[in-house]
């Protein structure tokens, strides 16, 4: 049979059907395209977890969290459609004897269902797995088919440091062709974020502007008032640094400074995002004496509430030195770019939640207006990304 990668009938095998992730993203993403009709007709979802419920428990909850994270209200009539799509399947991964039973089990629904073989495998769990689940599906051969498709799906991080980044690429390599790894930062997929490209290079009073000789400096923020909740075990090894910089922070910057793509395929825009991390100015001691800081939230008070320091969160040791704020300033060498700072501020119980980028423009010359009262303010084009969606002049 010849494979036929535009039929999206498939089965999603959700690793991680019961963690946060699934309930707050994965979850209410596939009721808004089931509501958008973006889901094709043949199309399953199989959600593995280990706790002990019911399909009909799981369900209840699921549907719980679509009402409450969902961007539109639950109309009944879809939340049927993606009931009667879902199955809960128990199963523990770190057994690779269950893969067996798991592949017999979806070749089972693909039987029913038509979900003609295909596989979108997403991997909704802590990190330190990665390389179990990929292990196991290879063990019971379920990655690679002649006559069907099979993706993996997996959300950051992606590994720890460069070393450990470079191991996991290889150990998913052997498993799984390039094409079929989605490293997802689900960042990007904010309406926004999609829209950056979009601003600089369909507006032409803008791209004629957009380089050194205009803008005097261009600052990104993303800020939270949370802190660090009940995700301590994750946080406290990751840190603000790998938690938001190496990935939402470093595509944004790419996307805000990289030059035109050729076209607009993932290949090429890709290449366009890699020169300017390229181009980054290198990360020596000097330049973090110079050029970055790093903060710790202590106990304060936010919105009137007193709320505790970062080292009395749940499942942070006394004596942590987690970075929950991370304030950079950074160059980017190219001739677009040099001269221009980059100012990159990220934390946790900060004063105030928010996402957006500033392009603050070089001053004009201050011989009209305010001439004697020195009070121009600078010219500001905000991007804004969330909490509410724009931009402003
Ligand atoms: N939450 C977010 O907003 C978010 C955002 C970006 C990226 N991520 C990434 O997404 C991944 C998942 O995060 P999360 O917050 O959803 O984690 P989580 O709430 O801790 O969920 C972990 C999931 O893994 C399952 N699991 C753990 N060990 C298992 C085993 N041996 N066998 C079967 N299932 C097992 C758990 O199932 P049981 O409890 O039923 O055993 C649970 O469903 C992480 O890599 C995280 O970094 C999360």
């Amino acid at each position: 049979m010849i494979r036929n990668d535009k039929d999206l009938s498939a089965i999603l095998v959700i690793f991680g059907g019961t963690g946060d992730l699934t309930h707050r993203k994965l979850m209410p993403a596939l009721y808004n395209m089931l509501l958008d009709g973006l889901v094709p007709e043949n199309f399953r979802v199989v959600s593995i977890g280990r706790r002990d419920k019911t399909e009909e428990e799981y369900k209840k909850e699921i549907r719980a969290s679509v009402e409450k994270h969902s961007r539109n209200k639950v109309d009944e009539s879809i939340w049927s459609r993606l009931n009667d799509m879902i199955t809960y399947y128990r199963f523990d991964f770190r057994e690779y004897d269950g893969y067996l039973m798991l592949k017999k089990y979806l070749e089972e629904i693909d039987e029913k269902a038509n979900t003609k073989s295909n596989r979108i495998y997403y991997l909704a769990v802590a990190p330190e797995y990665f390389e179990t689940i990929v292990h196991g599906l290879h063990i019971a051969d379920m990655a690679r088919k002649e006559s069907s498709w099979s993706r993996l799906v997996i959300e950051k991080p992606f590994g720890k440091d460069l070393k450990t980044a470079r191991q996991l690429n290889q150990k998913l390599l052997e498993v799984f062709d390039e094409k079929s790894i989605y490293r997802i930062d689900h960042y990007l997929g904010k309406e926004m974020i999609q829209n950056i490209m979009v601003l600089r290079f369909s507006n032409s009073i803008f791209e004629a502007i957009w380089n050194n000789r205009f803008i005097d400096n261009i600052q990104i923020s993303l800020t939270e008032k949370l802190g660090v909740g009940s995700r301590g075990n994750y946080y406290e090894n990751s840190g603000a640094m790998r938690d938001m910089v190496q990935n939402h922070i470093m595509q944004i910057l790419s996307l805000v400074a990289m030059e035109p793509p050729v076209n607009l395929k993932t290949d090429s825009i890709r290449t366009e995002k890699l020169k300017v991390i390229e181009a980054i100015e290198d990360i020596t001691p000097e330049f973090l004496r110079e050029n970055v800081v790093f903060g710790q939230y202590g106990k304060g008070v936010i919105d009137g509430n007193p709320v505790v320091g970062y080292r009395e969160e749940e499942n942070i040791p006394k004596d942590s030195n987690t970075e929950t704020l991370v304030a950079m300033k950074l160059h980017i060498n190219n001739f677009r770019w040099a001269g221009t700072p980059f100012y990159i501020r990220t934390g946790k119980r900060l004063g105030t939640y928010g996402a957006e980028i500033v392009i603050q423009f070089k001053d004009l010359p201050n011989i009209l207006y305010f001439k004697d009262s020195n009070i121009q303010e600078p010219n500001l084009l905000v991007i804004r990304i969330q909490p509410n969606v724009g931009v402003f002049f």
